[in-house]
């Protein structure tokens, strides 16, 4: 892994081809239901496949059971930045990538974007603050981190990889395949032990899980952790380590995923105008400084 230059760890032009690969994977039921497609979310022509393909490799390779242990380690000790969450939004969108067509659309507008569908559908308002919050942990990249410990589909580890999960062939790489200690179905882990006793591959959903556990409902707080745990959510891959209370919370997680993956428009909300409500929702809910 150290010998892998940087540009060849950061595969994607932006972080935002791996969502859009996602919406090629699962696209809007609504939208099909109206005979649009998947295109009309997307800037881009070609979300570059290869790239995707390469980013899943390296994922797959490298995201073994030591690796998430230590980055645990890590970042969990959260002692690298402390700052206003405004100002963790402005740090965040220094991840903007000039070649990406979608410039304008920074990370903070898909973040508002989907706090805004979340709001406009009635939902209780810590969900609306999910919606803002997720992909906090996207600062991930700014701290130096490699575009496959930050953001992909997660997954456990510690246990054998589903064949559901996506690019599955590349886990003949990873050599947690062939450690008998991680390779069984239920490897480290006790039948349906609960997934809170389950290390998931790294990266931004539970490292903003972590940032903010102690401010949010629990249903908030498995948004945050699973939004990208496709596996689960979508291919139903791992219900042998959820236990009966993420089956219940999961259902959370299934009302979240629609809004972050389909709330994507090329109008800019007017964030001048919706401040205000958001000062005072965060102001509700969280510390004066989050920690990173
Ligand atoms: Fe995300
Ligand atoms: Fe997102």
């Amino acid at each position: 892994m150290s010998t892998l230059s940087a540009a060849e760890q950061n595969p994607l032009a932006s972080l935002d081809v791996w969502e859009d690969d996602l919406l090629e994977r699962y696209p809007d039921p609504e939208a099909i239901a109206q005979g649009k497609t998947t295109e009309e979310y997307r800037n881009y022509d070609n979300p570059g496949r290869d790239t995707v393909r390469e980013f899943y490799r390296l994922n797959h390779t490298y995201q073994t059971y030591d690796f998430v242990l230590k980055k645990e380690r890590e970042f969990l000790k959260f002692d690298k930045k402390e700052m206003p969450i405004w100002d963790a939004f402005t740090f965040l969108n220094q991840l903007v990538d000039d070649s990406d067509p979608d410039t304008d659309l920074d990370q903070l507008q898909h973040l508002l974007q989907t706090s805004e569908a979340i709001r406009a559908d009635g939902h209780p308002d810590w969900m609306v603050l999910v919606g803002l919050l997720h992909d906090m942990g996207k600062v991930l990249c700014l701290f130096g981190e490699p575009q496959w410990a930050v953001v992909g589909d997660t997954f456990p580890v510690g246990c054998a990889h589903s064949d559901k999960i996506v690019y599955p062939e590349f886990f003949k790489a990873n050599p947690d395949t062939y450690d008998e200690r991680y390779n069984t179905k239920y490897g480290v882990y006790a039948p349906n032990c609960g997934l809170r006793n389950v290390h998931m591959s790294w990266g931004h959903d539970e490292y903003v899980y972590h940032m903010v556990k102690d401010h949010l409902p629990e249903q908030g707080l498995y948004m945050l952790r699973y939004h990208s745990f496709y596996p689960q959510h979508r291919e139903k891959a791992y219900d042998h380590l959820m236990d009966d209370h993420d089956r219940e919370m999961f259902k959370w997680v299934d009302l979240f995923n629609p809004y972050d993956l389909y709330s994507k428009n090329p109008t800019p909300p007017n964030w001048a105008e919706l401040r205000p409500y958001y000062e005072d929702l965060v102001a509700k809910y969280l510390p004066a400084t989050l920690k990173f």
